[in-house]
């Protein structure tokens, strides 16, 4: 079957989704960020291999991280960036997300960076563009958020070079999780075995629709682990009878100090952002020594150059 997300000569064209990729283009995008990566205080990596593309971005759904790292990436590889204001934009009087994209792309946009709420819009948009157009999935409904899932990769990986051998917890809000998908995606390609999904009964998601241990009970969930991700209560994503009392929801699922006594001693504290803070993560552990909350973040810039350079290099260079 034709992959929508590879040219006629199986270049990568379109980053979709992680589901299906394949360890070989995820270790080969893994590398090539590594390479870009640059802790704060450091020299930014900036190039001009970009110079003379254009990078559109289309956030349907708020954001700070993603947004924000897509844009820098794009211009320190030189490329020129427009961040479409959707509520001041045509959508606001009806235009289809298609039509926006086609006038955008009569316009000589290059690369199209789009979160919506609806599964599959990016997939149809990738179906549409013109052959010399990049389609790139920046948070897809619950479905996919695979530079989300590049970054969490990457930054295990920095810390446990050793996937195979890890404990890996993914705890929170699982249901509505993009973040899980895309991270179960990534992290299995790898060859991670242990995965544990860690979540009440009513936010872990259809038996068998992500790959893993479902556990319904926070510390035993945790318990040995060598990498605990927190996750979001994504209220946008559920009925207001079916949000959580915090205070009750912290008390059996937030990850605090107590709780890190399970982990591993050298266990790494994970969360995508934004945090709700006192909800599913303590203030102490999302700001103590465990945590790589941070380095997630930069990280994001360095995979979104990645990817931005895999896909269009080849055009520019
Ligand atoms: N992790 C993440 O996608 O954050 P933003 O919603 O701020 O982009």
């Amino acid at each position: 079957m034709h992959d929508i997300q590879l040219d006629s000569s199986g270049r990568l064209r379109h980053l979709l989704t992680l589901d299906g990729l394949g360890a070989a283009r995820i270790d080969a995008l893994l590398a090539r960020a590594q390479a870009f990566v640059a802790r704060p205080g450091e020299a930014v990596k900036r190039s001009d291999i970009l110079r003379g593309a254009t990078v559109a971005n289309l956030f349907f759904e708020a954001s700070t991280r993603t947004r924000a790292s897509f844009e820098i990436a794009a211009r320190r590889l030189g490329a020129d960036v427009l961040n479409l204001d959707i509520n001041i934009s045509s959508a606001a009087k009806g235009e289809t997300v298609l039509d926006t994209v086609r006038t955008l792309q009569a316009m000589n946009v290059d690369a199209f960076v789009i979160r919506h709420a609806e599964s599959n819009l990016q997939r149809l948009v990738a179906e549409h563009v013109a052959p010399n157009v990049a389609i790139i999935n920046a948070g897809e409904s619950h479905a996919n958020h695979p530079t989300q899932g590049l970054l969490d990769a990457l930054t295990i990986r920095q810390h446990k070079p050793d996937i195979a051998s890890l404990r890996i917890a993914i705890a929170g809000d699982i249901r509505h999780s993009r973040v899980a998908r895309s991270a179960v995606h990534a992290l299995t390609a790898l060859g991670a075995r242990d995965i544990r999904l860690v979540a009440p009964r009513a936010l872990l998601p259809a038996p068998g629709e992500i790959p893993g241990e479902y556990v319904s009970d926070m510390d035993a969930g945790i318990s040995g682990c060598d990498v605990v991700m927190m996750l979001r209560i994504q209220k946008e994503r559920m009925q207001a009878s079916s949000i959580p009392d915090f205070a009750e929801y912290h008390r059996q699922f937030g990850l605090n100090e107590e709780r890190l006594a399970r982990i591993k001693p050298d266990a790494i504290v994970m969360h995508p952002g934004p945090m709700n803070r006192g909800v599913e993560i303590s203030d102490s552990v999302a700001d103590g020594p465990r945590s790589v909350i941070f380095e997630q973040v930069n990280n994001g810039v360095a995979v979104r150059m990645a990817v931005l350079a895999t896909l269009l290099e080849h055009r520019f260079a």
